[in-house]
């Protein structure tokens, strides 16, 4: 198959490079530049360089015995790097600059077919190109800049300062094709669900004999996965599902539900119970996170001793986990995974089909493998549940009155056409204490909290700016109808450095 390398040096885009170039159908990994073979693999037909944390003096080196190998896109940081080592000279900028700028384009280049000649582009640096490299030409500036973007035609180089890659950069994606299809010449055609086939018969020589488990959390990562997984080796995976009582109304029959439509056999192990009592008089969330994590993992445990000859684990990690955890190098590790542990104390082998996809793709897959538009619709939800959203101690009531109002919440924003216009919304219950009157009755109940968040990925989000008629329908429905809740609020914060998540 043929592919995109993004080279990553370390930019905080350098994933949504890889995002864009597969949305315009061409398959993009991202490689750490420290891990680079000494020339580029015959199915990379393409390569983008990615900008970086660093200025040029002290940041890393681009792979000198690649340049002209391939057709390179060279963004930000990289531009200025073969500019400094190729003849040119990058000095620091009298302004940094950061934010729109208009791009004048003075020349002509395969990049601007189809762009207008002044088109907004988004800016991010604190370096600038004061001399070009030998054999280049500019093809546009900015009013402060002279040279926005240039060409070395003989290295088949092509290199801007701006992102291309961030949608404020309006004509961005036209930009990127036209490298993609006219420069490098890639067809433009890959899907997601082009690899169904692929992945199945690679499931299927990567178990050839033994057991596979997998943890169903009802989340559309681990089903997807789950799906596969069954199509490739059949009955001999087993999924298990833990109901752990700390799931949304209607949640755990609608997800049963969803995977008896799609024939997925799942083992459902109902155990509300012992979570409820595990996490008796618990107010820390971190140490309750820790004991709904260990709880999952020994009843998870358990029910895999009751098989014979289980001897892969399956799991539903995606694209960002795999980046998150170190696989990039502008990493940040975040420890959201269920069942971590498992594979060392059961001796599994670990088996990650979608390791390589987006949430996005992930849903595609889905759909292609015939999950209901209202299970892949579904918000994304924590392994550990509601009891992120509970403040304060998790109680069988408490857990029931956020269950409540959360879906009366969930229930107006669909009535009012916002569920779909925003990334995630929950509600979120406060231990928090005030008075309220009902009727001549003075009333001391907790607080809801409203939480809705535009985000892309999850590792930044914004407060949807959600109208007020539809904040005061779900308060003035939840305050009819919740018992002991007196109190509404909206919360306004961003990430960061705000948590989606309250807990
Ligand atoms: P935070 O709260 O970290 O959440 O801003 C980012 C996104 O991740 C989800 N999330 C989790 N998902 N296990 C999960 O599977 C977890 O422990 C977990 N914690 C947060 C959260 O719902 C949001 O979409």
């Amino acid at each position: 198959m043929e592919k995109l390398w993004v080279i990553d040096f370390g930019s905080q885009y350098s994933l949504l490079i890889v995002r864009r170039a597969r949305e315009l159908g061409v398959y993009a990994e991202l490689i750490p530049w420290n891990r680079l073979p000494p020339t580029p693999p015959s199915e990379v037909k393409g390569l983008i360089f990615s900008g970086s944390y660093a200025s040029v003096s002290e940041g890393p080196p681009l792979p000198d015995t690649w340049i002209g190998k391939r057709p390179a896109l060279a963004i930000c940081y990289s531009a200025q790097w073969l500019a400094a080592k190729g003849g040119g000279a990058v000095a620091e900028s009298h302004a940094r600059e950061y934010g729109p700028a208009t791009l004048e384009i003075t020349d002509s280049s395969p990049l601007w077919r189809g762009v207008a000649n002044r088109t907004q582009v988004w800016m991010s640096h604190s370096d600038t190109i004061t001399a070009l490299p030998h054999g280049a030409r500019a093809t546009a500036r900015t009013s402060s800049i002279p040279y926005a973007a240039y060409e070395i035609p003989l290295q088949k180089v092509y290199a801007v300062q701006f992102h291309p890659e961030v949608i404020h950069t309006l004509e961005g994606s036209i930009m990127l094709r036209n490298f993609l299809y006219d420069v490098c010449g890639f067809a433009g055609d890959w899907t997601p669900e082009k690899e169904i086939e692929s992945l199945i018969d690679a499931l299927r020589s990567q178990m050839p004999e033994g057991r596979a488990i997998g943890a169903l959390s009802g989340g559309i990562d681990s089903t997807v996965a789950a799906l596969l997984c069954y199509r490739a080796i059949g009955d001999r995976f087993v999924g298990i599902f833990v109901d752990t009582g700390l799931l949304r109304e209607g949640e755990t029959e609608a997800v049963l539900e969803a995977y008896q439509a799609v024939g997925l056999p799942v083992r459902c192990i109902p155990a509300s119970e012992s979570f409820f009592s595990a996490l008796k008089g618990i107010h820390d969330p971190e140490l309750k996170r820790k004991t709904i994590g260990q709880l999952f993992i020994q009843l998870f445990e358990s029910e895999a001793q009751k098989l014979t000859d289980v001897r892969y684990l399956l799991q539903g990690t995606i694209y960002p986990d795999v980046v998150e955890s170190g696989a990039g190098v502008s990493a940040t590790i975040k420890s959201h995974h269920n069942v971590g542990g498992l594979p060392e104390k059961l001796s599994l082998k670990l088996i990650e089909p979608l390791k390589f996809f987006f949430k996005d793709e992930v849903r595609s897959l889905g759909r292609q493998l015939g999950l209901p538009e209202s299970f892949l619709r579904r918000h994304p939800f924590p392994g550990p549940g509601l009891a992120v959203r509970i403040l304060g101690e998790v109680t069988p009531e408490r857990a029931e009155r956020l269950r409540r109002a959360d879906a009366l919440y969930l229930h107006v924003l669909q009535e009012k056409g916002w569920y779909d216009q925003t990334w995630q919304a929950f509600a979120v219950l406060l231990p928090q204490r005030s008075v309220g009157v009902a009727g001549d009755q003075r009333r001391y109940g907790e607080t809801i909290v409203l939480r809705a968040v535009n985000s892309t990925d999850g590792m930044t989000a914004e407060p949807t700016p959600l109208p007020m008629e539809v904040l005061f329908e779900a308060a003035r429905r939840i305050l009819a109808e919740v018992p002991d809740i007196v109190r509404v609020v909206y919360d306004l914060s961003t990430k960061p450095p705000a948590t989606i998540e309250w807990e």
